[in-house]
């Protein structure tokens, strides 16, 4: 599986404990960067993660800025993506198997490392369950055609 990770000034260090998390467990991590920690604009790094995820380059998407909130809208505005923001582990895990989110992200100065990592990998193991979710997540996505 290929993750690629985008991050804005306030979260480079969450940045790197989490790819090294994600490497442990044999994932492939693609760095969209920032690797700077001076005041930087997180649509940016949203917007290339999310054109990633649609294009096929990456299987899903990790994003983190101080809130997560910021970086996530910009990916929402990616047709095709489903940007989730969880501070906990159990939005995380239905975020995928209802609403078959295809990134996820979290604030750095919202979440500890070790909750990222267990939001991270709960989002992970889950699955898109489909049924009747899928008629709703169909809606949603019909949304970006009208
Ligand atoms: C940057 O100061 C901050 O606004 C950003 O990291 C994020 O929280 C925005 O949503």
């Amino acid at each position: 599986m290929r993750i690629g990770i985008g991050n804005d000034h306030s979260a480079v260090d969450m940045k790197d404990e989490v790819t090294e998390h994600l490497k442990s467990k044999g994932i492939e991590v693609i760095n969209y960067g920032t690797d700077e920690r001076s005041s930087c604009n997180y649509p940016e790094y949203g917007e290339a993660v999310g054109r990633a995820v649609v294009s096929g380059e990456i299987d899903l998407g990790i994003l983190i800025c101080g809130t997560g909130v910021g970086i996530s809208l910009a990916a929402n505005k990616v047709k095709g993506v489903r940007a989730v923001v969880c501070s906990e582990p159990y939005s995380a895990r239905l975020s995928r198997q209802h609403n078959n989110t295809n990134i996820l992200a979290f604030g750095a100065r919202v979440v500890g490392v070790e909750l990222a990592k267990m939001i991270i990998d709960e989002w992970l193991a889950a699955e898109f369950m489909g049924g009747r979710h899928k008629t709703r997540v169909d809606m949603i996505m019909e949304i970006e055609q009208k």
